[in-house]
């Protein structure tokens, strides 16, 4: 959730550390910093808020061409000046940013209190740059490979050292870092668009792997300190794809962006109407898999579900769906003819890769659903595909959720056509319909300024709450998750049926409930939810298919998307609540793609 950018060339390191920092503002942005190496001296400029603090506070005179820099997300000790990273070790030999968490910190500190040294800040990072000092044998290789072998917890590090003026040391694990390789220069990143603009020649470095950077050479080695040489990856994105392209917001260029990402996602995996996903998955393997267990976090959990729900419906294969901070304790029965699915955006979220080792070390074969390419969660999955969304920046996830429900419905009709419980007019009906979503999609977005005005109308509520049946109530736990994390509105997704067993007594006329409705078989049973609330005087809004004139009428405010077949309805429906969730953000005057006390990548437990 921290960023991490650092540079070494003959440019002005400061200039590229800010940019590169800019762009990685949205992993973490409770304070920010940066070191540069200048005239035999590490100068630390660092500060609590948000990067446009840290550039008043920059000294333009400081002309250095080494350094690195950081936003920080706070674990360890509150956002303040001191707990900003970068840290210098006591002496102010070294000087480290670090992500990720250090759970021993305690005991080494304690330690290196003994031996005489002290601490300005309350974090576990301090710890680290401390230990490189105490442990220092002139060599960094060899000083990095002793201070690791102390840690334990997850890491990305970079490492200035005020002796070793022509190259910085970086190493991590369990933490993304990359090195990008330039003419005469060289970059590191915890995330890849923040070097984009000076780079495409990439380094993934994997667990226990540290490289010595210099400005014409990026030596490799393992965790035992042998040099290795890795590919370097060409990536492809464009650094505008990274930015925002005219929207006033990352979320609403990311919203808009659905249809294409669903047609990428599509893209290839698509064979005479039917599903190849390329998973080499063999036939009896498909058909000995009795459990399916979904694993993941937040929005990545509710696609899960939605298609959880589906797989049980017509697939006849029990699910199971686990928030992954609770899946490795709560004992799950796993075992080798279980398919644990995982789910993550980022590929990196600390609880959904602990929950993939769960059923990795139950005997369960993994599919990891991503959207980044050699993420630790693609790395350590049996079978991999990726969503091409593009890089999702805001906060609030849109395009990531759709795309991960269109690649798990493929998977759905891959493992059902090779099971032989979907037949194949089945799946080339659903291909079909799949195919058409993009431009249903699309419809949607043209005619969102209907949203707008309701999002002004609900503006002002404290509590808001979601009703669906079946699938829909999935559609609707999404939906209320994007709109309390980016307006701040209480909002709470509800099975409609239960509403009457408790909760109905918070109905009023100041709590506007929202029916997403999208099943025909359940339509009565909905409508009847909704006499239910507006009795109690609540005004609703509903979202349903366009011809649904039944709904249409029950509802005060209607929010129509195109017909489809049901099985697909909830990539259609999220669309006007994630809109619904934008407009009352803007119209709060919130920050919405970075809403308070939230960060993109959660990387720690
Ligand atoms: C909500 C949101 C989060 C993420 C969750 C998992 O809008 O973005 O709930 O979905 O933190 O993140 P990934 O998919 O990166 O594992």
């Amino acid at each position: 959730m921290c960023g991490i950018v650092g540079y070494i060339g003959d440019k002005r390191a400061q200039d590229i550390l800010l940019s590169g920092l800019k762009r990685l503002e949205y992993r973490g942005y409770d304070s920010a910093g940066i070191c540069i190496l200048e005239d035999n001296d590490i100068k630390v400029i660092k500060s609590k808020g948000n990067l446009e603090v840290l550039i008043k506070k920059v000294d333009d005179q400081t002309f250095g061409s080494q350094g690195i820099g950081h936003t920080r997300w706070a674990t360890h000790g509150k956002p303040s000046d001191e707990n900003s990273h970068p840290h210098l070790s006591n002496s102010g030999q070294f000087c480290l940013v670090h992500n990720g968490i250090i759970e021993n910190y305690n005991e080494i500190k304690t330690d290196l209190t003994e031996k005489g040294f002290d601490f300005k800040s309350e974090t576990d990072s301090e710890v680290i740059v401390n230990l490189f000092e105490y442990l220092n044998d002139g060599d960094l290789l060899s000083t990095a490979k002793k201070v690791t072998e102390k840690l334990e917890g997850s890491y990305a590090i970079g490492v200035v050292n005020k002796e070793n003026k022509d190259e910085f040391l970086v190493v991590r694990k369990d933490s993304p870092l990359v090195v990008g390789v330039g003419e005469g220069e060289n970059f590191i990143a915890s995330d890849i668009p923040a070097i984009l603009e000076y780079t495409k020649k990439i380094y993934i470095l994997d667990d226990d792997e540290m490289a010595l950077i210099s400005r014409g050479d990026v030596k490799i080695f393992d965790g035992n300190g042998k040099r290795i040489i890795k590919e370097i990856r060409e990536i492809n994105w464009s650094l505008e794809s990274a930015e925002k392209q005219g929207y006033e917001h990352f979320m609403l260029k990311e919203i808009n962006e659905q249809p294409e990402a669903i047609r990428k996602t599509l893209a290839g995996r698509i064979k005479n109407g039917l599903i190849n996903l390329n998973l080499d998955m063999s036939e009896e393997y498909v058909k000995s898999i009795n459990k399916i267990a979904v694993v993941a976090c937040g929005t990545a959990n509710y696609a899960g579900r939605v298609v959880g729900h589906l797989i049980e419906d017509k697939l006849r294969i029990p699910v199971l769906i686990s928030y992954a901070s609770e899946f490795r304790y709560n004992n799950p029965i796993i075992d080798q003819n279980t398919l644990t699915i995982v789910i993550s955006q980022s590929g990196e979220t600390a609880d959904t890769l602990a929950g993939l080792r769960e059923a990795k070390s139950r005997g369960s074969k993994i599919v990891a659903i991503t959207n980044v390419v050699e993420s630790s969660v693609a790395r350590e999955a049996d079978y991999v595909i990726y969503t091409q969304a593009g890089p999702e920046i805001a906060v609030a996830s849109t395009k990531a959720y759709s795309t991960q429900i269109a690649a798990l419905f493929m998977l759905l009709m891959e493992l059902g056509y090779k099971r032989g419980s979907l037949d194949e007019s089945t799946v080339k009906h659903w291909v079909t319909e799949l195919i058409g979503i993009p431009e249903k999609m699309q419809i949607i977005l043209e005619n969102s300024e209907l949203i707008k005005k309701y999002a002004e109308q609900i503006k002002d509520s404290t509590s808001l709450f979601f009703i669906g049946r079946g699938v829909d109530s999935v559609s609707c736990l999404e939906g209320a998750l994007k709109l309390k994390e980016i307006s701040y509105i209480h909002a709470e997704a509800y099975p409609a049926g239960e509403l009457k067993h408790g909760t109905l007594a918070l109905i009023t006329d100041d709590v506007p409930v929202i029916a997403v409705a999208t099943n025909k078989s359940l339509m009565d049973k909905i409508i009847s939810n909704i006499e239910e609330v507006k009795t109690r005087g609540a005004v609703t809004y509903g979202v349903a298919f366009e011809d649904e004139i039944k709904l249409k009428d029950e509802v005060d405010y209607f929010m129509p998307i195109p017909r489809v077949d049901e099985a697909l309805a909830p990539l259609l429906a999220v669309l006007p609540l994630q809109l619904l969730a934008y407009y009352t953000s803007v119209v709060k005057g919130n920050d919405v793609d970075k809403p308070r006390n939230l960060a993109k990548s959660v990387t720690v437990e």
